[in-house]
């Protein structure tokens, strides 16, 4: 079902790793896409990750703290899927105003213009695990408690909360997905700004040893980007789903070490070494997090469907190919 066609879609953080196959998969679905993006250098916008459908999206480099400029763009969409976001936790902490500002204040402006010029238009935010933090019981379901371990998971979870609350009280259709560790093509891989498995990726290829912290018994799980994004067209599509939030994750739960000898076995060579945790990863480390998803599951029919090792494949040759526009020697 082509349910988005000739549907005015925006994307906030276009030209990053999820917001640019969200836009591919709309396009295949005749939406009218229009990014939004800073392409701030140290964030996950890169120009090449929309290299194939250049030509069938508009974007706008802008920033979405530039309330001028963002209540014009969001005039006239149906649709907002808002994936702007500062998403490093490690500089959350370094520089916690500049989070504030990008995943809560702005946040903010975003609602208040759909209220003031476009209050018919349809929201699904990008939210995190990260506002659980430590886990308390495992598997996370939508009602574990909240309690941050850094200033990213407060910006965002008050970035989610700004969305719930226009919903309940003014009308304006929202929902939530806390997203889990998402991997894939068009990641950030130059750094661990984004994820940790970013950074092994470019290791890897480079030839060096890939690094995980502490033991490597810290259990996870992971979501290919199709995935990903394939709840995002689900709750775009639904108004059922109005006002709530709903957890992503996958049943394969893997240590990093696991992990590490999966990508090893990808034919790549490379070894993992175990390093001690840097001591600023370490104070906002959340020991084993995977989730409950089950809600997504009945009220969408979401599960995903890429098991890891043939996600981590499809990612390895995807770098292998374009490695040149991620990073360069
Ligand atoms: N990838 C994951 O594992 C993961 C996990 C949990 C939550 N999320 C959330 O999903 C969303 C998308 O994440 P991603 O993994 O695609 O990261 P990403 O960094 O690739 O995408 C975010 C995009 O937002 C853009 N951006 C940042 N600040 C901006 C600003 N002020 N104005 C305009 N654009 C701005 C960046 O340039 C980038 O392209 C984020 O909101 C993130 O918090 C991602």
């Amino acid at each position: 079902m082509l349910y988005y066609a000739r549907k005015h879609v925006l994307i906030t953080g276009g030209l990053g790793f999820i917001g640019s196959n969200l836009a591919r998969a709309l396009v295949a679905q005749d939406a009218q896409v229009t990014l939004v993006d800073s392409l701030i250098p140290q964030y996950g916008g890169n120009t090449f990750n929309i290299n194939d459908i250049r030509d069938k999206v508009t974007v706008n480099v802008c920033d979405v703290r530039d309330r001028f400029a963002m209540k014009y763009l969001l005039q006239g969409k149906d649709y907002l899927f808002n994936l702007a976001g500062q998403t490093s936790h490690v500089d959350s902490m370094i520089d916690p105003q500049t989070d504030l500002d990008i995943n809560a204040t702005a946040q903010l402006a975003i609602l208040e213009a759909c209220r003031q010029t476009n209050p018919s238009i349809k929201i699904v935010f990008a939210s995190t695990r990260q506002m659980y933090g430590k886990p308390i019981y495992l598997p996370v379901d939508e009602k574990h408690p909240i309690r941050p371990v850094d200033v990213n998971g407060i910006n965002k979870l008050a970035g989610e909360g700004y969305h719930l609350l226009y919903n309940d009280v003014y009308g304006i259709r929202t929902c939530a997905l806390r997203l889990t560790n998402t991997y894939g093509p068009g990641m950030r891989v130059k750094d661990a700004r984004q994820t940790f498995l970013g950074v092994w990726v470019r290791l890897l290829l480079e030839g060096k040893p890939i690094q995980i912290f502490g033991d490597g018994l810290q259990l996870r799980d992971f979501n290919y980007v199709d995935d990903c994004v394939e709840a995002f067209l689900l709750a775009g599509a639904s108004d059922a789903v109005n006002g709530k939030v709903f957890n992503l994750g996958s049943a394969e739960i893997v240590n990093l070490n696991i992990l590490g000898e999966m990508m090893l076995s990808l034919g790549y060579g490379g070894v993992c070494e175990l390093v001690p945790f840097p001591s600023e990863r370490k104070a906002i480390d959340i020991g084993d997090y995977y989730s409950d998803f089950s809600l997504i599951a009945k009220e969408l029919g979401w599960t995903p469907k890429v098991d890891l090792l043939s996600g981590l494949k499809k990612t390895m040759t995807y770098y292998k190919e374009h490695h040149e526009h991620y990073w360069s020697d």
